[in-house]
């Protein structure tokens, strides 16, 4: 077992401050307003396929729907601001979207309500005790979510727990690369909660093996700590996020705030590879485990050589489908966090 390194903010917090074990729903995604700057599309803006970043996400909805072909009840584990939930729901009998977060089951339903789409429902839950009875759903989908758990493994053991005997499962997940990066990166992001807390979020993610730590330093919000706050944000605009070599936005940020710190917590992730992510599903009882391409990314690649001004909609939506039913038979290599798929096998319990 590989000792988990410290590094020099960390060792500060724990000098200075007792932080609490928190997880990601309670201290990272209840303090956003929005996931994904609330830009994602058809959920916060219409559909514009000449943009690259909508048709990469029409192209990856498509392969879910190619993915998930047949299935009336659908599961999406931890769907943050109802992604892909409410871009499956039209095509399904009834998708139940849950999420350990509040905050983002309640913006997920504001969404359903704005985009009238009533076949979905939002509960807060976690993806590690789910409350649904063995066998409810034909399919379990889970975008970036299960890596966010307290754990993982038991995340995967309840949707095959769920799933009928025969039904699929489709996991994406942030790939951590172990080749190519860097051994350990840092960085820090400053964050008004929708509370008016003023938080000083810090990540340090391991590469090999994949693992991330990531605190929250709460600091009140008053014109000292909010006048710090408007200059750390400048100058990591102009700087970088990296607090080891900003020092500014780090340890010394830290110290000069010291008196106005309100609160701190921790939380750590395990993260898989596409080998580790495989190896799991089969331990937990999955067959046909396999990772496919990602339509998203075969969009993004083929985008440039398009020149999209001369394809009508239609067009561009016929490329949408073909690069899903594609991606969705491709065999991708097993190092770049594509998505995996699985079958709870027909005979199982
Ligand atoms: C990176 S976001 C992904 C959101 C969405 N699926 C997407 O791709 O835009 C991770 C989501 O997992 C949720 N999450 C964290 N811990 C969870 C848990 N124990 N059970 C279920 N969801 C959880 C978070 O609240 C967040 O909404």
């Amino acid at each position: 077992m590989i000792r988990k390194k410290y590094t020099a903010v960390e060792t500060w917090i724990w000098d200075n401050l007792q932080p609490e074990e928190s997880n990601s729903a309670a201290q990272t995604y209840d303090a956003m307003i929005w996931q994904a700057e609330g830009k994602l599309p058809v959920i916060n803006q219409p559909l514009n396929l000449r943009d690259p970043a909508h048709f990469a996400d029409e192209a990856r909805i498509r392969e879910y729907l190619v993915q998930i072909k047949g299935a009336e009840e659908v599961l999406d584990i931890g769907p943050g601001d109802g992604w892909p939930a409410l871009r499956i729901a039209p095509h399904v009998r009834m998708v139940t979207g849950i999420d350990a977060s509040l905050r983002r089951v309640e913006v997920s339903r504001s969404n359903a309500e704005r985009l009238k789409i009533d076949n979905v429902k939002f509960a807060k839950m976690s993806a590690v005790e789910l409350d649904f009875a063995d066998k409810s759903f034909d399919a379990v989908v889970a975008a970036s979510s299960i890596e966010q758990t307290p754990n993982p493994i038991q995340a995967l053991q309840e949707a095959f727990r769920v799933l009928k005997p025969g039904g699929g499962f489709s996991v994406d997940f942030e790939s951590f690369d172990v080749t190519r990066q860097e051994p350990l990166s840092e960085a820090v992001s400053l964050l008004e909660h929708p509370d008016g807390v003023l938080g000083w979020h810090y990540r340090m993610k391991h590469r090999d093996p994949p693992w991330e730590r990531d605190y929250l330093v709460k600091l009140k919000p008053v014109p000292e700590t909010a006048e710090a706050f408007k200059k750390a944000r400048e100058l990591i605009a102009q700087a970088g996020d990296n607090p080891t070599t900003v020092r500014e936005i780090g340890v010394e940020f830290l110290e000069a705030n010291k008196t106005g710190v309100q609160a701190s917590s921790y939380y750590e992730l395990e993260h898989f590879t596409t080998q580790t992510m495989i190896e799991s599903l089969e331990d937990v009882g999955f067959t046909d485990v396999r990772t496919v391409y990602s339509a998203a990314r075969l969009a993004r690649l083929i985008f440039p050589a398009l020149s999209t001004s001369q394809m009508s909609d239609e067009q561009l939506t016929e490329l949408a489908q073909a690069l899903a039913e594609i991606a969705a038979s491709l065999p991708a290599p097993l190092d770049q966090g594509q998505p995996v798929v699985a079958t709870k096998p027909k005979l199982s319990s």
